[in-house]
């Protein structure tokens, strides 16, 4: 089968190992079934992997992509792939399973024309929702759905920052939050992602170390070294800054003072469930939202995509169509 898949790790230059070619058509397990990619979204997963970031140099070559949605030839039916890949006989929070991993981190990704995941890993898409649309939720989105709505404790009315607002799970986070009755606001590096903020439904948008007008209730973090300190300047004493991610570098200036006098609290939050991904689903049915998709390609075309996110030349989700 075609696929797009990292060859070997190359921590400086991810794009040296990324290769669009033949792989070998994969077998289902029992238990497991081979899901007809009919489209996959681009991650920052895919350039950490490239990188060799969460993933053993043995697992090599490695077909990318966390998340696709497609035909699952076992059952016919139209599916949208959950990534996160529990252990055997695991019951409960699939994120909190100490053996589980995502899609291409163990197991071959998405990027590519068939994957096979356990035959519970599939939820049935929406037929309002296209191909393209319905590949964006399973990372990004299910990832902006849990920090809202399971993470912080947010209400209705209460303001939050969406720190880096461009990217796949910033442009969600902010779709969703305005969704959802919230007061959103947001910064990015430029003024055009500023205006595209609003434009996606921010309130306000903000360069990146601007002083905001006052402080919020919960601070949404992916971006990491860059922005950590004007995350914990910009919340409330008792708020709560959620992260994801640390695109920019993991290891960002402590501001531990600022944590403790201040009574902030610091939340981790990974992916979602099954459960809460049927959720999200359902409120992009109910709220008619759609994913913010900056572009759909072929897979003949993924290096454009993979070197657009890496240079942060993107607004939203980049789709491959297979
Ligand atoms: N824990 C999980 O389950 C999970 C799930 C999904 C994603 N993530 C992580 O979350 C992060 C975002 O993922 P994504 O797929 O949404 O990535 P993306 O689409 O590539 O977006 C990355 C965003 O980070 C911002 N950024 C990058 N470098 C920056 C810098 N030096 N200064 C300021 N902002 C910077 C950019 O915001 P602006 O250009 O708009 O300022 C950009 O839009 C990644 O690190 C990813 O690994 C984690």
């Amino acid at each position: 089968m075609r696929a797009a898949y990292a060859s070997a790790p190359h921590p400086d230059d991810p794009l040296a190992g990324l290769v669009v070619g033949e792989r070998p058509d994969p077998r289902p397990a029992p238990g497991w079934t081979t899901v007809a990619v009919k489209a996959a979204s681009l991650n920052h997963h895919d350039l950490w992997t490239l990188r060799g970031v969460g993933i053993r140099p043995e697992q090599f070559p490695m077909v990318l992509g966390c998340d696709a949605a497609g035909l699952d030839t076992t059952s016919g039916e139209e599916v949208v792939v959950h990534a996160v890949i529990a252990t055997d006989g695991w019951d409960g929070d699939e994120t909190l399973d100490p053996g589980r991993t995502l899609l291409s981190e163990k197991h071959q990704g998405t990027l590519a024309e068939q994957v096979i995941v356990p035959a519970r890993n599939v939820v049935p898409k929406p037929a309002e929702l296209s191909w393209a649309e319905a590949a964006c939720l399973p990372t990004a989105w299910l990832t902006a759905y849990r920090m809202l709505f399971v993470k912080a404790g947010l209400r209705p009315g209460q303001t939050v920052l969406v720190q880096g607002a461009s990217g796949g799970v910033a442009t969600a986070a902010i779709m969703m939050a305005r969704g959802a009755g919230l007061r959103v606001w947001a910064t990015a590096r430029t003024e055009a992602k500023q205006k595209a903020a609003l434009d996606l439904g921010a309130h306000e948008a903000f360069a990146s170390e601007a002083r905001l007008p006052e402080r919020v209730d919960i601070v949404l973090e992916s971006v990491g070294a860059a922005t950590w300190a004007h995350s914990v300047r910009s919340v409330k004493p008792g708020g709560r800054i959620v992260i994801c991610g640390a695109t920019s570098g993991a290891q960002p200036p402590a501001e531990l003072a600022r944590i403790y006098f201040l009574q902030l609290s610091v939340v981790g939050s990974t992916m979602g469930t099954k459960a809460e991904l049927a959720d999200l689903i359902a409120f992009v049915r109910t709220t008619g939202l759609r994913p913010h998709i900056d572009r759909s390609l072929p897979l003949a075309s993924v290096r454009d995509g993979m070197a657009a996110m890496a240079a942060g030349d993107l607004v939203g989700k980049i789709v491959i169509e297979i």
